[in-house]
This record gives C-alpha cells, structure tokens and sequence, in this order.
C-alpha cells in the first residue's frame, strides 16, 4: 500500500474511532467495538525483520507459483555482496541462492579466489523462481527490485559483484552488453560494482572462463585493499 493510502486509511480509523467513542459517551455501549489502528510498521532493523516482513510477497505473479521464497543467504556484515539473476528449480525447492549445479560451481569459483560462501552475502534480483526458467520480465524486476535495495542498506557491502548480464544490466541500469560491462570497476552510489559471467553460462560456454578468472582476480585484489584500509 502507498504511504499516502495509508495515512488516509489511518485517519479514516481515527474518525470511526472517535465517533464510536462518542456513542458509548452517550450511553450506547454496545456500539463501542474496539477499532485497533495500526502502527506504520517501523523499517526493519535486521535483515532477518526484513525477510520477515516480505517472504509472503505476491505482488508479483510469481508469488503465486513459488515453492519458496528465496530471500538470500550469506554472512548480514559481509564486505562482498554477490548478485545473481533468480532462482532457478533448485533454489525454489530449497529456499536458498545459488544452491543447484551453478551454485556449486559458484562456490568453486569463490574458494579459487579464498572465499568461503559463508563469509559473503548471495542474493538475487528476483526472489521467486520464474517458471521454466524463463527471463525475468521487466515488471517482476521493477516489483522485486526495492527489495534488494533494501538489503544491500542493510548489509552496507564494501563491493558487489553482478553475475550475468540480467544482474548487471538492471543494476547499472544500461543496456550494454556484459562483454563490455565486465573487466573493471563501476561506481554505484560508493560502493564498487564489478559483473562477471553468470556460473550458468561457465558451464555452457568454455570461452568465457578466462574473463572471469581474470574478473575474480580483480574482484580479490580490491576486497584485500578495503580489508587492509578498515585495519
Ligand atoms: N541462478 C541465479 O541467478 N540465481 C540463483 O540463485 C541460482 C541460479
Ligand atoms: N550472456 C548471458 O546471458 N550471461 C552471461 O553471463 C554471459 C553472456
């Protein structure tokens, strides 16, 4: 509901309320029933409130299709944030990112580099598995969005790294390809954004393996600098 609806539906409970007041005022008791308003619910403090709030989400049609929510899982403080596209069967299954055959190659690709799965965060820009697999449609990404922008405030991470072209191109809201994307550091809104290919097409695609080793070794070097300067 937008905020404004709100605040109307609120002052729509404090008139009936009043008014219901007045009645028992009046000696009309059995009019009274109690109006409860609700609080605006406060921002969520914790990633854990977060999901919370949104793992029940149908705002979408894919909300209805779902096996599970797959809200992301990882280390809340970590410095690296990791970006993937949806779920896919696996993932819908099992609640969790990046858990089927790309997953586990994911986490190869992350011990190459000295990283434990644990140690970052893995989210994706749409939470609910579209069916068949297929391409997120622009107005699931613009629904689902907001959530991932909530959870990258409250993991504050130092860098994000996009797999794939879906992730890349709507966080940096471009259309350019991913071979033209990848390589280097953007900036995104301070914090430093690098895309890769997605473990997906690692597996289709032999080609695209140097890249990425290249992109992971770039991806380490600059995580061992913001270590170094945090003390
Ligand atoms: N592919 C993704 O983009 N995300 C997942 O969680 C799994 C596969
Ligand atoms: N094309 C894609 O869709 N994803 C990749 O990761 C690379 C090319």
């Amino acid at each position: 509901m937008a905020g404004d609806e709100y605040e109307r539906m609120l002052q729509a409970f404090a008139v009936a309320k009043s008014f219901l007041k007045q009645q028992v005022e009046l000696g009309f008791d059995e009019v009274y029933a109690q109006v409860k308003t609700r609080k605006k619910s406060p921002a969520p403090k914790s990633l854990d409130d977060f999901c919370d709030k949104i793992k029940n989400c149908t705002k979408c049609d894919l909300g209805y299709s779902r096996t599970n929510f797959v809200f992301g899982t990882g280390d809340p403080g970590a410095n690296l944030m990791l970006i993937g596209e949806a779920p896919g069967r696996e993932e819908d299954l099992q609640g969790e990112p990046f858990v089927g055959a790309a997953g586990k190659l994911l986490e190869r690709m992350l011990e190459a580099i000295q990283f434990k799965r644990e140690e970052v965060y893995i989210a994706n820009i749409l939470k609910c598995r579209p069916p068949e697999n297929r391409d997120p449609r622009p107005d699931e990404i613009e629904t689902c969005k907001p959530y991932l922008f909530q959870q990258i405030k409250l993991i504050q991470p130092k860098i994000i790294l996009a797999l794939g072209r879906v992730s890349a191109q709507v966080l940096l809201e471009t259309k350019s390809a991913l071979g033209q994307l990848r390589g280097r550091f953007h900036d995104c809104n301070g914090i430093k954004f690098l895309v890769t290919y997605h473990p997906a097409a690692l597996l289709r695609y032999q080609q695209y393996k140097r890249p990425t080793w290249e992109d992971l070794q770039l991806l380490r070097k600059e995580y061992d600098k913001i270590e170094v300067s945090a003390g």
